[in-house]
């Protein structure tokens, strides 16, 4: 079983004013991987700091794969990037490559994704663009490599630091 939370960033969602129709659309596309489960959904601002204090939460949490929604882009509000590199210890560069190379199969605007992957502790965090069709187009991308990247990521527990 993999634990999953997603964490939709947007202002106007998070202030009510912009339904969030990427955290649900993720939530079901995320049934493309076996035993996966949606334990945490939550919006927040483009805000560094409450982005953090969000997936540090989830980390402390000891959940698997945190995907984000949303701020990766070029607007000076978005800071999704700055915000994941603050909280992951290791990246996972191939992911953000993959999702953007198949990407500029659909729209050459993906080269404007400064998405992010990365490992804080045993959990997984993915940084997904905005709209709900971006999202799931990127992580139907990575789908067929999250099995094996989660499952050696768990590895022995004992490994897995305490954030
Ligand atoms: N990737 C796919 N597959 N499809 C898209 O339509 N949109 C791009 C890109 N990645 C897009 C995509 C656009 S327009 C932007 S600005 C960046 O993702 C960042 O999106 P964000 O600012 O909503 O996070």
């Amino acid at each position: 079983m993999y634990r999953v939370a997603i964490l939709t960033i947007s202002d106007r969602g998070a202030r009510s004013e912009r339904e969030d129709r990427s955290g649900p659309a993720l939530a079901e596309a995320i049934a493309g991987l076996p035993g996966a489960e949606v334990v945490a959904r939550a919006v927040v601002p483009d805000e560094r700091a409450e982005i953090e204090a969000a997936l540090r939460r989830w980390v402390a949490e000891g959940l698997d794969l945190i995907l984000t929604t949303g701020g990766t882009g070029f607007s000076p509000r978005d800071v999704t990037p700055e915000a994941t590199r603050a909280v992951i210890d290791r990246e996972a560069p191939g992911l953000a490559e993959a999702m953007r190379a198949a990407s500029l199969r659909v729209t050459p605007h993906a080269m404007l994704s400064r998405a992010v992957a990365g490992m804080a502790s045993c959990t997984l965090i993915v940084n997904l663009p905005g709209s709900p069709k971006a999202a799931c187009e990127n992580l139907h991308t990575i789908l067929p490599a999250l099995p094996h990247g989660l499952d050696k990521l768990r590895g022995d527990p004992a490994e897995c630091a305490t954030p």
